[in-house]
């Protein structure tokens, strides 16, 4: 039995999870207090984290019917993220492991992200992953836990903040994602031309920023700023980042089915997947490659504590230790959870 903490963002989440897999208990809080300054505030999303957690830790066993003596392991995202959030998740966590004499394990948010998948569905290893989340836009090469490798990422602002950025241009709230999604179905995704950059290099790498600045040059030009404006830009907006996405990850594919282990899933994870559209043109470029879709269910696209918890329940099965004295990292990539011999055979 394992229970997690997600505190990484703006989200406050606890989950249990059986030995078998199963989600015992799930809770997830977003924070709603950022809304009205178009960001998450760090300093608040600390504070409200420690609100939040007091009350839903005990929900949280009893939801699964538990006392805090069943649980074998505990676990909290250790990064990357905002590191209030992650010092108070890292210090509830190990607080509690502490006071039950069970170990506790530093999970990887993007190893989270990247497993989450697997929790409804058996998806085998290897696979290809487009990661989206508000912070990273990046493809890995998945040969297994503790072997990722990072084939390309965004060179600046990662796709859920641009969508995020540009909904705040639009007078929307915080997030973004979901808002300009809404709007876009009433659009025409063709009325405007945006630029694609780095469409046309050679490698697997995203860049947004001048994406962005061409949507804030187009609202700052325009008269006329009614709301069929609006849902123009949005639609014509989220069509360009989905060329851009699919663009980036069929080449992807393509280098990979030449160099690599044979894949059979295309994984894409992260609070950014839980787009409908995103998701429709995805099954598309799969069926084209012979490859199946992989994404999760939308309640376990963006931050959540159950995928925290599967990852650490992958790692208590490999015989991975628990580490009481990690110390939780703003900064931390998945290349880095790399076992080198694993990792040096592809
Ligand atoms: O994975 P996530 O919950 O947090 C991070 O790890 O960063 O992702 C949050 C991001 C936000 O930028 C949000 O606007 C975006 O996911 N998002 C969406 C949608 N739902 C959430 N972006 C586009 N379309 C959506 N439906
Ligand atoms: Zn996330």
């Amino acid at each position: 039995m394992i229970f997690a903490l997600e505190t990484s963002c703006d989200e406050t989440s606890t989950s249990i999870i059986s030995p078998e897999g199963k989600i015992l208990s799930h809770i997830i809080v977003k924070q709603s207090d950022h809304e009205k300054f178009g960001g998450v505030v760090p300093e608040i999303a600390s504070r409200s984290h420690i609100q939040i957690l007091q009350k839903i830790i005990p929900q949280t066993l009893f939801e699964a019917g538990m006392e805090i003596s069943s649980i074998n392991a505990f676990c909290s995202t250790c990064g990357p993220g905002l590191i209030g959030g992650l010092l108070v998740g890292s210090t509830v966590a190990k607080t509690m492991a502490i006071a039950n004499n069970k170990p506790f394990y530093p999970i990887n948010h993007l190893e989270g992200h990247a497993l989450s998948v697997q929790i409804n569905k058996k998806i085998d290893f290897p696979f290809l992953l487009l990661l989206i989340t508000g912070g990273h836009t990046q493809i890995y090469y998945v040969h297994k836990i503790g072997s990722y490798k990072l084939l390309g990422t965004t060179i600046d602002d990662s796709v859920g903040e641009t969508f995020d950025k540009v909904a705040k241009m639009l007078g929307m709230k915080y997030p973004g994602g979901p808002e300009i999604e809404k709007r876009a179905i009433q659009g025409n995704e063709k009325k405007i031309q945006f630029p694609k950059p780095l469409i046309k290099n050679n490698d697997f790498n995203f860049s947004f920023s001048g994406l962005k600045t061409a949507v804030r040059l187009k609202i700052i030009k325009e008269k006329n700023k009614n709301n069929s404006f609006t849902n123009d830009v949005c639609a014509s907006f989220q069509n360009t980042v989905i060329e851009i996405l699919l663009r980036k990850t069929e080449m992807a594919i393509e280098y990979v089915n030449e160099n690599f282990p044979k894949i059979n899933n295309l994984v894409v994870a992260g609070g950014v997947a839980a787009n409908m559209q995103i998701n429709k043109s995805f099954i598309s470029l799969c069926k084209k490659h012979s490859l199946k879709l992989a994404m999760p269910p939308k309640e376990l696209c963006g931050d959540n504590a159950a995928m925290i918890g599967w990852a650490c329940l992958q790692r208590f099965n490999l015989g991975y230790k628990g580490d009481i004295n990690f110390k939780p990292r703003p900064r931390w990539g998945l290349e880095e959870l790399n076992d080198e011999i694993l990792v040096n055979k592809i």
